[in-house]
């Protein structure tokens, strides 16, 4: 069976939209209506008028298109993609750091549950978390979770003092400091550029850092430069695709990691025959408390509103 035709022909039967993140294998970003990091993405899901949205992304992903689109039916190819930032955050224990917290206006990082979007003021994304921040008044104090890592970068970047939850990213907790500058004597005359969710130490070297569309976009406008990415890997097809000439190079994870550069294996667990059956069959589809999507709706149509 030719999986590509079969995907585009239920896309057309079933009025569905594919959607998804360039950390996805090459081959599902190929066929996809739309490529692009959080922001677009819940922007694409807050706007299509498609019956079905086809997540290709992780499961906080898919939930957000979910909160934003309630009555479309949301589906991703497999369940289990989830996000090891997201898992760091458990309602619970959030709602008590909260309380512990009063006055407290609550920023939260969009890779996190619909639990814990419901029990945040506004959502953000790494394209908007600076403006975000920004946009509270300097006197308010302010809990910013799950990523403390992002969460340091806005605090070096605005000068704001902000609460942190300690939440990370696995993926982007793997890189070596000890290869990146065994890798940046190789290559001297390569720029670093990095996502926020790194380690400080990883970012204080690079000379651009940005959510994974302004990482393409930075080497979009630098096309003649050449570059060492710090994020997961699978930004480099679209980086390739789209700046077929530029030297690029994937920053080096520590040596226990399963991959020489950064992989999910979250975001790799979506695969083209798991995007076909998951269209075919319409499950698995993701569900979301309606009292759930009532709360976590307003944090996110604030973000949504202060990013146009
Ligand atoms: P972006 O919003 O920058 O695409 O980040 C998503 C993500 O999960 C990074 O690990
Ligand atoms: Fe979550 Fe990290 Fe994977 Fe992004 S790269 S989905 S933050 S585990």
């Amino acid at each position: 069976m030719d999986l590509v035709k079969e995907i585009q022909r239920l896309k057309k039967e079933k009025n569905a939209i594919i959607l998804a993140h360039y950390y996805q294998v090459g081959e599902i970003q190929d066929i996809a209506d739309y490529v692009g990091d959080s922001l677009g993405l819940s922007q694409k899901a807050a706007e299509t008028d498609a019956d079905m949205i086809v997540f290709a992304g992780v499961h906080f992903m898919a939930e957000t298109a979910k909160i934003l689109s309630p009555d479309k039916t949301v589906v991703l190819p497999d369940l289990n993609a989830g996000c090891s930032l997201a898992d760091s955050c458990p309602p619970e224990a959030f709602e008590k750091f909260t309380k512990a917290h009063p006055n407290h206006v609550v920023i939260t990082y969009v890779n996190c549950s619909a639990e814990i979007k419901a029990l945040s003021d506004i959502v953000c994304t790494s394209s908007n978390a600076l403006k975000i921040v920004n946009s509270i008044p300097k006197e308010t104090p302010i809990i910013f979770a799950p990523d403390k890592n992002l969460g340091q970068y806005i605090i070096n970047e605005t000068g704001r003092d902000m609460v942190l939850w300690d939440g990370s990213c696995i993926v982007h907790e793997a890189f070596s400091m000890e290869k990146l500058i065994q890798l940046h004597k190789k290559y001297p005359d390569y720029k670093i550029i990095a996502h926020p969710e790194s380690e400080t130490h990883i970012l204080d070297t690079a000379t651009y850092i940005g959510s994974t569309s302004g990482m393409i976009n930075y080497v979009k406008k630098h096309q003649d430069q050449k570059f060492i990415v710090a994020t997961e890997a699978g930004i480099l097809h679209k980086m390739k695709q789209e700046m077929p000439n530029t030297e690029l190079v994937p920053a080096p994870a520590k040596e226990d990691n399963t991959c020489a550069c950064s992989e999910c294996h979250f975001m790799k667990m979506n695969t083209l025959q798991k995007l076909y059956d998951c269209m075919l069959n319409e499950s698995p589809q993701i569900e979301v408390d309606p009292e759930i999507i009532e709360r976590a709706l307003l944090p996110i149509e604030r973000m949504l509103e202060l990013s146009k």
